[in-house]
């Protein structure tokens, strides 16, 4: 049977995830490719730390030159966050015909399209699905089940910690200050949470599904953004009373061809569907010009639901190299951009 080698970079609350699948699940994985998968090495940047899963402590190292320019490995999975590190690695990575799987948002709004680029040109595949919604396969979704439709409309609840946040306060009135740090402690929020509250985390992913459902190289400056840190209890508790919930949504619609983003908190009526997408769960709403609405739901953020979708990117990574069609189903944007924010 084929063997195929994956290295980490990051073994934190996604990598052990991802290792914990990839060691549990062997059996699936073996029917579902045809292949081996093996862990190689894990990049991380403290060595005595002590972890969950220390079985795994031979392969650690600190070296990143022993993930990426290891010619046994075929596979980087990338869930060590960050940007300009790791955009290099990245790039160093595809260079040396890795293909590569990404948790990070950050990363794919800012770089993506120059990633993706560099991806296709050396016939790598570069997949992200665990970079928006965690669990929720929203970007396969947009761009296989919905290949055939044009998107006027997207509204999302793309971010679990604020979503955990706001919900608590609404449903058990408890200080933001104490939600935010359960939601550190449950792995939901970002190493600095300021990118969570501040709603930078959610226009990120709002600029990643933009790119997929319009075709568009929208950029973070193109997003109005407003977090929850200004939103008091009383707000919660008193929009509670008149009939509404106070939730972080991503807009993002096109009309006449010209984009609209924006992220800020939201009142919305409890008969509307998203008002009740509580906790760490996301959904996002998709309304195309011929299937009219859809909505994809499941959690958001965490250690098992972003680790499926990581583990899911690579049965298909391992599925191309038997396929022989690898980097082949790059999508780069391909409008040109107009957008409403930019002219008013
Ligand atoms: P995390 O728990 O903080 O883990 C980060 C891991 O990367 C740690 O193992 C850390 O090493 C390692 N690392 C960080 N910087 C490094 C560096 N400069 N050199 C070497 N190793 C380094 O983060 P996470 O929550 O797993 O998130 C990882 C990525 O997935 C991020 O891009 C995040 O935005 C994304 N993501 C997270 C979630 C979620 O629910 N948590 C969901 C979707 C996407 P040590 O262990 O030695 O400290
Ligand atoms: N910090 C992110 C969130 C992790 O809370 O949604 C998942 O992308």
């Amino acid at each position: 049977m084929k063997k195929i080698s994956v290295g980490l970079l990051g073994f934190g609350t996604v990598g052990t995830g991802v290792v914990h699948l990839l060691m549990n699940d062997r059996q699936k994985l073996v029917q579902q490719t045809g292949s081996q998968i093996q862990i190689s090495k894990i990049l991380v940047k403290d060595r005595e730390k002590s972890r969950k899963m220390d079985q795994y402590d031979h392969l650690l190292t600190l070296n990143p030159s022993d993930v990426i320019d290891n010619p046994e490995i075929d596979i980087i999975i990338e869930v060590m966050g960050g940007i300009d590190e790791t955009r290099k690695y990245i790039h160093r990575a595809l260079k040396n015909k890795k293909h590569v799987i990404t948790a990070n948002k950050d990363l794919m709004a800012l770089y993506g399209t120059e990633l993706l680029q560099a991806a296709a040109d050396e016939g790598c595949d570069l997949y992200y699905e665990a970079s928006v919604g965690g669990g929720i396969p929203i970007l396969r979704g947009i761009t296989d089940g919905l290949a055939a439709d044009r998107i006027k409309k997207l509204i999302g609840i793309v971010n679990g910690t604020t979503n955990y946040i706001l919900s608590k306060m609404s449903h058990h009135s408890v200080s933001y200050e104490k939600v935010l740090l359960e939601a550190q402690s449950l792995g939901f929020a970002e190493a600095d949470p300021t990118s969570d509250v501040e709603g930078l985390d959610a226009a990120r992913k709002m600029v990643i599904l933009s790119h997929l459902a319009y075709s568009i190289p929208v950029t973070l400056e193109d997003v109005k953004v407003e977090g929850i840190t200004r939103v008091a209890e009383e707000d919660i508790q008193y929009s509670k009373k008149l009939g509404y919930a106070i939730k972080l949504v991503g807009i993002a619609e096109v009309e006449d061809g010209e984009i609209d983003i924006r992220v800020g908190p939201t009142l919305l009526p409890f008969n509307h569907p998203l008002s009740s997408v509580d906790n760490e769960f996301n959904a996002i709403y998709v309304y195309g010009h011929s299937v009219g609405e859809t909505m994809f739901y499941g959690p958001g953020a965490g250690e098992l639901p972003t680790a499926i979708a990581i583990v899911s990117d690579l049965i298909t990574v391992v599925k191309n190299m038997s396929y022989g069609i690898n980097g082949k189903h790059i999508f780069l944007p391909l409008q040109e951009k107009k957008c409403k924010s930019s002219e008013t």
